[in-house]
């Protein structure tokens, strides 16, 4: 896997993730949790106001899954996916978006159709293998917000501060789909809540680093919570927990 970045310059799209950056504190926060809780919503605003990076794991596995689409490779082949690890270059810039070989590809990865083969692309051991190995070297040396389904468990064990944020899926597949009809993706309530079902499963009962509070994590049920109430929570665990933070 090339990793895509200029390790050594700052002005890089990458943010220079390979320099050491000064630092009185390090914090690592993970955010886990099932499909369309809103973890990115969350992760994003809670990373601005600690001024820290944000890192979308889910995105790079979207990332992928289009690869795979557009190769013309049947998802649910295991070994004609993994085989084409070589081939894919995925960069998550510092504003946001996703770049696959150097195309912008932030609007096609959410496509449903992308969202319906993820999980079997993401339940490839050597696939996640590449694509956590490129997490962990994103993360670097710096303080990040990072959000998936292994991040406590598996990517970033030493994190400072582990979240497990769920809601029911009902609630999920309603904030999904009024997510995706804002963006002018077409979808009905129904498909989006069978989507999610099938994920969920998928992700939970893979073998390898599958979707699981850590032992120490945190759990916040978001159902009956606004953004908002969900960053704050967040906010004050930090503050009791590691207290101001330098980035
Ligand atoms: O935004 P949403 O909750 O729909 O999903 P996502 O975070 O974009 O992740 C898409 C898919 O990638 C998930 O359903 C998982 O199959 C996979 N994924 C994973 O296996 N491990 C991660 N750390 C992040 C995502």
């Amino acid at each position: 896997m090339d990793y895509g970045c200029d390790r050594d310059n700052p002005t890089h799209p990458c943010g220079g993730f390979g320099i050491l950056w000064k630092m009185k504190n390090k914090l690592i926060l993970a955010i886990d949790g099932p499909a369309a809780a809103g973890k990115s919503t969350v992760a994003k605003l809670v990373a601005k106001k600690l001024n820290i990076t944000y890192i979308d794991t889910g995105a790079m596995y979207r990332a992928f899954t289009l690869f795979v689409m557009q190769k013309g490779v049947d998802p649910q082949q295991q070994l004609l996916c993994e085989a084409l690890i070589p081939q894919v270059k995925i960069l998550l810039a510092p504003t946001g978006e996703v770049y696959l070989n150097g195309q912008d590809v932030s609007k096609e990865i959410r496509d449903p159709k992308v969202s319906s083969q993820v999980s079997y692309i993401a339940s490839y051991k050597a696939i996640r293998l590449a694509l956590v190995d490129l997490q962990r070297h994103m993360a670097g040396n710096q303080s990040v917000v990072m959000d998936g389904r292994d991040i406590g468990t598996y990517v970033l064990p030493e994190a400072n501060i582990k979240i497990f944020q769920i809601a029911s899926v009902e609630t999920r597949a309603v904030r999904r789909y009024e997510e995706n009809l804002s963006k002018g993706i077409t979808c009905t309530l129904e498909s989006v809540e069978e989507d999610l079902r099938h994920r969920d499963y998928i992700d939970s009962h893979r073998d390898f680093a599958p979707l699981k509070p850590a032992n120490d994590s945190i759990l916040i049920d978001t159902s009956f919570m606004t953004v908002h109430e969900v960053v704050e929570r967040i906010l004050e665990i930090v503050h009791k927990k590691v207290g101001t933070i330098h980035a």
